[in-house]
Formats: C-alpha cells, structure tokens, sequence
C-alpha cells in the first residue's frame, strides 16, 4: 500500500500545504461528489482529492481533465505523460475517472453537476476565463471553486478578481491558492 510519502513525492510544482489544503477541502464536501480537476500532470493533486474522497468515505467520483501533453507549460517540452499519471495513481483508481482531452471539449460533454473543481490548467488570461466559462454552468451551489497558481499567474488573478469573486460567498487563500464557495451567478 502507497502512503502520503509516495504521493507527496510525485513531481509537482504544488506544495505539501496546497495538497493537503485539497485532501482537507473534500471533507467539507456532500456525499457521492463529482469533483473535477482540469489539470493533473503526473498526479500530485489528483491523488490529494482522491485520497480524501476514500478517507472521509465519500464515495463519487474525481475526474480528471487533461491532455497529459504537457500543454502550455512553461519550459516543459510537450510529452506524452498519460503512463506515467496512470502508473502513479493506479490505487487510487476505484475513484478517479481520466478524461483526456481539450477542457472546453471535456466540459461540453458533461453530465454531472460539480460539488469541487480544481482549476490547474492553462494559466494565460484568456485560458483561465475560457476554463471557468466552460464549466461553471455545472457548479451547484456550495460548490468548492480552486484556482492554483493565483499568486503569480497574472490571468488566474484577474480571471479571479473580475468573473469568479462576484459569485462566491466566501473565500480564502494560500499565497498561491484560491479557493471560494459558488453561490451562482
Ligand atoms: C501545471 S500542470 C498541472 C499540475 C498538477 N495539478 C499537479 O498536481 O502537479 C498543467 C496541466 O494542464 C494541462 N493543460 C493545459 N492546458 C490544458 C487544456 N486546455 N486542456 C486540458 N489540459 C490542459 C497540461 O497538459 C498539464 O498537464
């Protein structure tokens, strides 16, 4: 059996409070969840919310949104990564489902309505807006909204300060995390 360490040992630019802050944030969460996560590289977040559905026996489900093609990551080269992101999470698998893909694509095909959604992915202005554009139509109220990289991602802050914190009715932050609760449009 993996423990913590494994999965805090998975590279990641995120720090072991930014996934524990994850892990935490789905005890808050109703039953039978849906949480999605646009952006899970090899797996370091991903394996945070999963380990937190199992742990505070949640059941749902974490779906994770990728290209797993190192898209729009700043001096990384694109690679094919899906082996290694299945490789890490493989017992974890019961509650992840991966969905690879374009966000906008994913997000036109979902059928759910989110309780949690991690957004990690693109982190240009017109990135983050078009990530939060195709998929808060599914938030339910209460949902748990996370933006990663708000402390230096020029376009995750304003994505934040302009569309997201109108329709949240409470926030909090890490210096690099942001996370509020949708209270809808
Ligand atoms: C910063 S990494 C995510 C890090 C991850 N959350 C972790 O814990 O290490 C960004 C990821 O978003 C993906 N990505 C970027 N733009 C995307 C898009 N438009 N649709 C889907 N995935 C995208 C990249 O392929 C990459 O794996």
């Amino acid at each position: 059996m993996r423990d913590n360490l494994f999965y805090h040992r998975i590279p990641t630019h995120m720090t072991m409070s930014e996934k524990e802050k994850l892990f935490q944030l789905t005890q808050e969460l109703p039953t039978q969840p849906c949480i999605v996560e646009i952006g899970s590289y090899l797996g370091a977040s991903s394996s945070f919310l999963a380990m937190g559905l199992k742990q505070f026996s949640k059941g749902g489900i974490l779906h994770c949104v990728d290209t797993w093609n190192n898209d729009a990551m700043d001096n990384i080269p694109q690679k094919d990564v899906y082996n290694e992101f299945v490789s890490n999470i493989c017992e974890l698998v019961d509650v992840i489902q991966a969905h690879r893909g374009y966000s906008q694509d994913i997000a036109a095909t979902c059928e759910s309505s989110i309780n949690m959604i991690f957004f990690d992915g693109n982190h240009s202005y017109e990135g983050t807006l078009r990530d939060w554009l195709s998929w808060k139509k599914y938030l339910s109220v209460g949902a748990v909204v996370v933006f990663h990289d708000w402390g230096w991602a020029e376009g995750v802050k304003k994505v934040i300060l302009d569309e997201v914190h109108p329709n949240v009715s409470m926030f909090d932050t890490l210096p690099n995390m942001w996370w509020g609760y949708y209270k809808g449009d």
